[in-house]
């Protein structure tokens, strides 16, 4: 059978799907794996990715820039599942890390992939950085003057040249959530770019530090192409004093941020189409870097894995408060916060392909068991009717799904599996009680 969408209106044209879930014979499948036949061998809540569609959004960056000397290191806190890293890194990925948790996934995933990390992030630790020069990353973006102090010391007692780049700040506004945008001036983030020449001197009288780039990063989930081109125009400016004053500039790292579109699809939005985002998005940093020869490097996140993932759950109960109807799931705020968050939308579709004549169903809240009224995936959504036990999937969750869940209210993590093809692979198991309890200490 011809793979259908859920689009409630159908537009005549069948426009591609920005998203590997679809279904096939009245069952919602990801990719050619059937998600009731994943849940039941691996339960709920279950977090489900694509991997064709994690390359293919991977490929898409590659094609983009291949006009000029480019590295995408994929931002491993979006989803640092080691099975992904490894994914990218075989296809030539780098990594953009901010930890050394970070750091430790990378050496696990892809030993050999270290020598293309750049390690990002305002409150580095002597230990990290340590770990980072013994592991010979790339390059260091240093976020103020401090760290890189901090940084030429530890780079001394190593006996090793810490290659870095200052991140800074370039006063750009970019329309997007206040908790993910960074790069005002009143943000914690990057070091004023008005300073940056003076710090990039102050660094050159040690030996220990190789100047080696100019790092900008300006916040997530940025729809508009436009701050970063006005960013990276700022930035290339700086790099051509920079190099004025006798600096090496090597790279120039643009950061991650690429938004996507979590909306729902319907005859009257435009179909989010991913491939000519990202050739907006190259356009707009080729246009502002013009000849500058440095090295580009690319740090998304987001819009290489937000898509190829979702999260499987169970309905739990269905009941009524009031004029109110809650659908309860087994997957609460603990394994998908964004919405708690964020108020992020996330789009839900029954696994079970509904009589599209009953489309669109009642309004109902979608929320899990925490024991919180933030604990909400979706208010007020139209939804076809679910009961008990039906499956739903939460749509989009591949970023910042599994990397920012907790135990809260004692609850085990999700279990993930990747999907290749028609087969699955169970690529973290759930965790038991016992992985909870056992760093506790009872005397
Ligand atoms: N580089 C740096 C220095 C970053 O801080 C980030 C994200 C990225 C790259 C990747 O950005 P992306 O391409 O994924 O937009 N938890 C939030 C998003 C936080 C983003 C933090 N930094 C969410 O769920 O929307």
């Amino acid at each position: 059978m011809a793979e259908e969408t859920v689009t409630p209106h159908r537009t005549k044209k069948i426009s591609p799907n920005p998203r590997p879930f679809a279904y096939r014979n009245g069952t919602l499948h990801c990719d050619q794996a059937d998600l009731s036949s994943l849940a039941a061998e691996h339960g709920t809540p279950l977090y489900v990715y694509s991997a064709q569609h994690i390359l293919q959004r991977f490929r898409l960056f590659q094609q983009s820039f291949a006009t000029r000397p480019a590295t995408i290191c994929y931002a491993v806190k979006a989803n640092s599942s080691l099975t992904i890293l490894r994914l990218l890194a075989e296809q030539g990925a780098g990594f953009d890390i901010v930890s050394g948790g970070e750091l430790a996934r990378v050496a696990k995933a892809h030993k050999a992939a270290l020598k293309k990390a750049v390690f990002s992030g305002v409150g580095k630790q002597a230990w990290e950085i340590d770990a980072a020069l013994q592991a010979n990353i790339l390059l260091f973006n240093v976020e103020s003057e401090a760290e890189l102090h901090l940084l030429a010391a530890r780079a001394e007692a190593l006996g090793k040249r810490a290659r870095f780049a200052l991140r800074v700040n370039p006063d750009v506004f970019a329309d997007t959530h206040p908790y993910i945008s960074t790069g005002l001036s009143e943000h914690k983030f990057g070091i004023d770019i008005n300073a940056a020449r003076a710090i990039y001197r102050r660094a050159a009288k040690s030996r220990w530090l190789q100047c080696a780039g100019v790092s900008v990063h300006i916040g997530s989930q940025i729809r508009k192409v436009a701050p970063f081109g006005a960013a990276l125009a700022r930035v290339t400016t700086l790099i051509a004093e920079l190099r004025n004053d006798g600096h090496t500039i090597r790279y120039v790292d643009a950061g991650g941020g690429l938004g996507i579109d979590y909306g729902p699809r319907s005859s009257t939005s435009a179909v989010f189409d991913p491939a000519r985002q990202v050739q907006k998005y190259a356009a707009a940093l080729n246009g502002s870097l013009g000849v500058e020869p440095a090295h580009l490097l690319l740090e998304p996140g987001r819009f290489l894995v937000a898509q190829a993932g979702a999260l499987l759950t169970r309905v739990l109960y269905v009941k009524k408060n009031g004029s109110k109807t809650f659908v309860i799931t087994d997957a609460g705020m603990n394994d998908l916060i964004r919405p708690a968050l964020y108020h992020a939308h996330h789009e839900i579709m029954p696994v079970r392909q509904p009589a599209k004549l009953k489309l669109p169903g009642t309004e109902v809240d979608v929320v899990g068991p925490v024991c919180e009224s933030g604990d909400f995936f979706a208010r007020d959504r139209a939804l076809p009717a679910v009961k008990p036990g039906d499956l739903v999937l939460l749509l989009d969750a591949g970023a910042y799904g599994m990397s920012q869940t907790s135990n809260y209210n004692t609850r085990p993590r999700p279990a993930e599996v990747l999907v290749e093809g028609a087969a699955a692979r169970l690529i973290r198991r759930r965790e038991t009680m016992r992985d909870l309890l056992s760093p506790e200490l009872l005397s």
